[in-house]
């Protein structure tokens, strides 16, 4: 899933990339915060508590496709690559993976150093004969792997339709890197959310026990703790909205009164229903799948969904370019 970092802000030592994006995501208009400030130590916690609940389809449906298709995967990518993940997070589906297709070892990626290093122990137990490579690093740039598996076909995986949190534009950067990382002849296992019904989309992302609701609050409790913030946060409420147009669910925090804060010091006044945007999560139907996997480089080769269309996994192959037309 997503990344959850591990950070140590409480202790004042807030990275100045978050008291960057967050000073000027409030100056701006409308009012923009990036989705990767969420997972603080108490975002993740809450992000895990989201993977849960019954409106919250993504994660279960994903990993019982994995674990229904891992099968094929390994017949088709054949056994003996290295397993490169994207974000490997906490990841409880690599697991389902790396059980059937019995890589040559597994590099997970991650920018959060610490959480990289307890998962890729957590995974060399449970799997003590495999060459476990944790790498830490920025996905979004086109990285040179460990000299172990420089010569290894790859498999990339990256699940949990966290691309989704990317605009189409940034998306496309992404598969290029994972293409210019992972070279010629790879493949790549990539989960998406599907389009559906506008009242299923919103309920996976305002669920009425509130932790949707919770985690991205828990936003402004931690500029308020990281920041020196001095924002009401009873002042403003969660709202999940279907855009149609672009595709997409976005979470916003909608000021319930006017309201006046600071941040680190500077000074903010927000009117009532005036709203910070959180976060995005693009979902695409299979051609519209198909469309981004191909401007990045990918070919698509085959798509999986479970019984119900909510989610599907597409296996792709980084194929020589071939001429016009
Ligand atoms: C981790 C980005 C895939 O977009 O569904 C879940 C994050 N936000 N509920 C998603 C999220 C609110 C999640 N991703």
């Amino acid at each position: 899933m997503s990344k959850p970092e591990i950070e140590d802000g409480e202790q004042g030592l807030a990275d100045p990339q978050f008291r960057a994006d967050v000073l000027t995501g409030l100056e701006r208009r409308p009012r923009a915060i990036p989705a990767r400030w969420f997972y603080d130590r108490r975002g993740s916690e809450l992000f895990e508590d989201i993977t849960a609940l019954p409106e919250y389809y993504p994660t279960r449906t994903e990993t019982a496709i994995l674990e229904t298709i891992c099968p094929e995967v390994a017949g088709i990518a054949g056994r003996g690559r290295a397993v490169v993940e994207f974000g490997s997070g906490s990841s409880t589906k690599t697991p389902v993976l790396l059980r059937c297709t019995e890589p040559s070892a597994y590099v997970p990626i991650d920018i959060s150093g610490a959480f990289l290093r307890e998962s890729s122990r957590v995974l060399s137990q449970a799997f003590p004969n495999l060459l476990v490579l944790p790498f830490e690093a920025d996905f979004m740039r086109a990285l040179v792997l460990p000299q172990a598996v420089a010569d290894a076909p790859k498999l990339g995986f990256f699940p949990g339709s966290t691309i989704g949190n990317m605009i189409p534009l940034m998306a496309v950067d992404l598969l290029r890197a994972m293409r210019a990382s992972l070279g010629e002849g790879a493949m790549l296992l990539i989960g998406m959310d599907r389009v559906k019904d506008p009242a299923t989309l919103v309920a996976a992302y305002d669920d009425t026990a509130g932790v949707t609701a919770a985690f991205n609050l828990n936003l402004l409790e931690r500029i308020n703790r990281e920041l020196d913030g001095t924002i009401p946060v009873d002042a403003f409420a969660h709202e999940a909205r279907w855009n149609d147009d672009r595709a997409r669910i976005e979470m916003h925090l909608v000021a319930r009164r006017d309201v006046d804060f600071s941040v680190d010091g500077r000074p903010f006044a927000m009117a009532a229903g005036e709203s910070i945007h959180t976060e995005n999560s693009h979902k695409y139907g299979s051609r519209d799948a198909r469309i981004l996997l191909r401007s990045g480089g990918w070919t698509p080769l085959k798509e999986w969904t479970d019984p119900d269309g909510l989610f599907s996994v597409y296996l792709a192959e980084a194929q020589a370019e071939r001429p016009a037309p």
